[in-house]
């Protein structure tokens, strides 16, 4: 019997930022996926999962998992179908899946099914792959087998997160720099409403930031001077957001690490307020419930977090005993 478990993650602070090579400041949960089960000698992998109506049975080689029925079963499929690209044995598997991550709550559940299937199925190969590899290669899967054009920030911050601390990642250089949450900070997480990134404005949000670079070059490396080369209104919000949050990721670092806790209360608010303007991956409902925590006296900050058009909302706070 093997049984593998992976945690979510909430992203303190960098969206949308991930996948023109920005910087993001994620951490993992302590919620988890969980996969347990056997290996077979059967060419197939049959799952279970106790959130979901029908069974997954997957045949291997997987050549293109963008077919597979039912739809969870292709984030397990491109895994495996990856694997097979780079020439990985995979064995035939049977077991369950359980998870005590919202699923589609913009809490990574499919980026951590992602990696437990992968390690799952390199648990019997003596392999080499590095967090980074295994980050890209579930990337790659997701992209292939759902069609979201999705960043690093879940896989790598999945793949090589430790507990307790935040990841900030350079997504350019897919650098780790594992930051510790003083103990007397609590983050709080609040699941507000199901949203799924497949068909949503995402990919929208993608192609806007592929029209800005053709004009400014790389938006990672972009400033404030740039937004004058920016003529359509849209593209000049989008950027603006990008940009403002590439400097609000290293701000909001450097005052967890100075104990700054005001100020990092401060750049979430802004970070919100950018992505529900200019941005516009917000919603009255996700705006409303970043107001109602931030009622509290105790909450330094709030912001919707990950790719937004619903899901959760991550608040920091100073812990009540400290
Ligand atoms: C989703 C994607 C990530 C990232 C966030 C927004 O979670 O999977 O790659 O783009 O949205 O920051």
């Amino acid at each position: 019997m093997i049984s593998v478990s992976v945690p979510g993650r909430v992203n303190l602070i960098g969206d949308h930022t991930d996948y023109t090579g920005g910087l993001v400041l994620p951490m993992p949960l302590d919620q988890y996926t969980t996969i347990t089960g056997t290996t077979t000698d059967e060419p197939t992998w049959h799952l279970r999962s106790a959130d979901e109506d029908l069974p997954v049975t997957i045949a291997l080689p997987v050549i293109d998992p963008s077919v597979i029925e039912p739809r969870w079963g292709r984030y397990v499929a491109g895994v495996l179908s990856e694997l097979h690209v780079l020439g990985h044995p995979v064995s035939g598997f049977r077991g369950t899946v359980t998870t005590t991550l919202p699923i589609g709550g913009g809490l990574s559940s499919s980026a951590a099914l992602e990696i437990a299937v992968a390690r799952i199925a390199l648990s019997d190969t003596s392999h080499n792959l590095s967090a980074t590899d295994l980050a890209l290669l579930c990337q790659r899967a997701e992209h292939r087998a759902c069609g979201v054009p999705c960043g690093i920030m879940d896989q790598l911050c999945i793949a090589s997160g430790k507990p307790g601390s935040a990841t900030l990642i350079d997504c350019h250089a897919l650098s780790v720099t594992h930051i510790v949450i003083p103990e007397d900070l609590e983050v709080i997480v609040q699941f507000i409403s199901q949203r799924t990134l497949l068909g949503s404005e995402y990919a929208d949000r993608v192609a806007d930031c592929h029209e800005i670079e053709k004009l400014v070059g790389p938006l990672r490396l972009a400033t404030d001077d740039d937004l004058g080369q920016i003529n359509n209104p849209r593209l000049h919000r989008r950027a603006r957001h990008v940009i403002s949050e590439n400097q609000r990721v290293r701000d909001f670092a450097q005052a967890i690490i100075a104990m700054d806790y005001e100020s990092a209360g401060e750049f979430m608010q802004q970070s919100h307020w950018s992505l529900a303007k200019d941005y516009e991956t917000s919603n009255e409902i996700m705006d409303q419930a970043v107001q109602q925590l931030l009622t509290d006296p105790t909450v330094l900050g709030a912001r919707i977090t990950g790719g937004g058009f619903g899901g959760c909302i991550v608040g920091l706070r100073r812990r009540k005993d400290s």
